[in-house]
């Protein structure tokens, strides 16, 4: 049996990893060896009703080379400290990492594997040892509509993003569930009054949310509203966040070489979501093809697609955070051809930022390298 060091398994990505990986009994396929860096030699989880060994030492180099594979969801900060040390030790196994730190590396390739199983395959072929999480977003999106990709119809795409507070972290979801509370308490006896007057109970939020909601995490209040920025600056105007997505999503489907590179372009916006990243996209397709092709071809892209029709009732019921939080459906809808020209296509995908976003992808990475 191979044997697996894990990483980083108790922060919020890593429960999540643990959890669907308890749930598809992938700890069955492997020996488990669980690291950390701050309760070396405490118990590790109970697996299957089994205690493991004590937790091993999530920064010893030795430690860490008697695995084949390295799972880690500790974060881009372990991962720029650790695992170039490792590498210079000579171990040659595989690390697979939720962190960004190594994503657009030469000998790393981003993992989404409904999508781009061609580039993994051919990368393990080539003995490519480093497999990387997308970045959430650009992960949502090819999981929606990766089959308008797949087929070469794709000239560009604008995305235009709605990003959960998980996106940013525990801590974050926590300030924003602390700033609703805020804005709650601030009219919560005038709600209670039917009689009492709109806009007294919106001049009493709108000094709470300047005044009191926390941004101790955000900088900004979130809470009954909304940030558009996300990560950092760069020069050229855009956000971190907004420079991934061209790069990542080229990266994900294998167009390095001249002239493949998609333009992928957009906003990139926080809203008061819990853990469902939403995209609303504008494509411009190579050729004007029937809805209804189109609607195959989407649907086609993977069994995780779940279709949801452009109408009001299916949209209002099937497309929204609260029916796609905490499954791994990806929802996508409202597509239609747009006013701009016949080769124009809306669509809205949304889909659980800690599961296809985080996770899921670096489980099923784990089966891909034990065949
Ligand atoms: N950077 C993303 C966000 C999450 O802030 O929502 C990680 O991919």
């Amino acid at each position: 049996m191979k044997k697996l060091g894990m990483v980083g398994w108790r922060g919020m990505v890593g429960s999540v990893l643990m959890q669907r990986m308890r749930e598809e009994n992938d700890f069955s396929l492997v020996e488990t060896h669980f690291f950390s860096t701050s309760n070396v030699g405490g118990p590790g989880p109970r697996l299957d009703g089994a205690d493991t060994p004590p937790l091993q030492d999530a920064n010893s180099i030795a430690a860490l080379r008697a695995m084949d594979i390295i799972i880690t969801c500790q974060g881009g900060d372990y991962t720029n400290e650790i695992y170039p040390k490792l590498r210079a030790s000579g171990w040659n196994g595989y690390w697979i990492d939720a962190a960004s730190a190594l994503r657009m590396k030469d000998d790393a390739v981003i993992v989404l594997d409904p999508v781009n199983r061609h580039v993994i395959d051919a990368a393990l072929a080539r003995g490519v040892k480093n497999y990387i999480g997308g970045n959430c977003t650009n992960s949502i999106l090819l999981m929606g509509v990766g089959g308008l990709f797949r087929e070469g119809l794709v000239e560009w795409v604008s995305s235009m993003t709605y990003q959960a507070a998980s996106g940013a972290g525990a801590n974050h979801m926590r300030e924003l569930l602390k700033g609703m509370g805020v804005v709650h308490a601030a009219v919560a006896d005038q709600l209670a009054d039917p009689a009492s007057a709109i806009l007294d109970i919106d001049r009493r939020v709108a000094q709470a949310i300047r005044s009191r909601v926390p941004t101790e995490f955000f900088g900004a209040p979130l809470a009954g509203g909304l940030i558009p920025w996300i990560d950092a600056q760069l020069d050229n105007g855009q956000s971190k966040e907004e420079w991934k997505g061209q790069a990542e999503v080229n990266k994900i489907l294998g167009n390095t070489a001249p002239g493949t590179i998609i333009p992928v372009d957009g906003l990139c916006v926080r809203i008061g979501a819990m853990r469902c990243h939403s995209l609303a996209l504008t494509l411009k397709l190579k050729r004007d093809l029937p809805l209804a092709e189109i609607e195959t071809i989407i649907r086609g892209g993977n069994p995780w697609v779940h279709w949801v029709a452009n109408d009001r009732p299916t949209t209002m019921r099937e497309l929204t955070p609260a029916a796609i939080t905490g499954g791994l459906r990806v929802g996508v809808g409202r597509v239609r051809k747009l006013n701009l020209g016949p080769q124009y296509l809306s669509a809205f995908v949304i889909g659980d930022q800690l599961l296809w976003g985080a996770a899921e992808p670096l489980r099923r990475m784990l089966r891909i390298i034990l065949g």
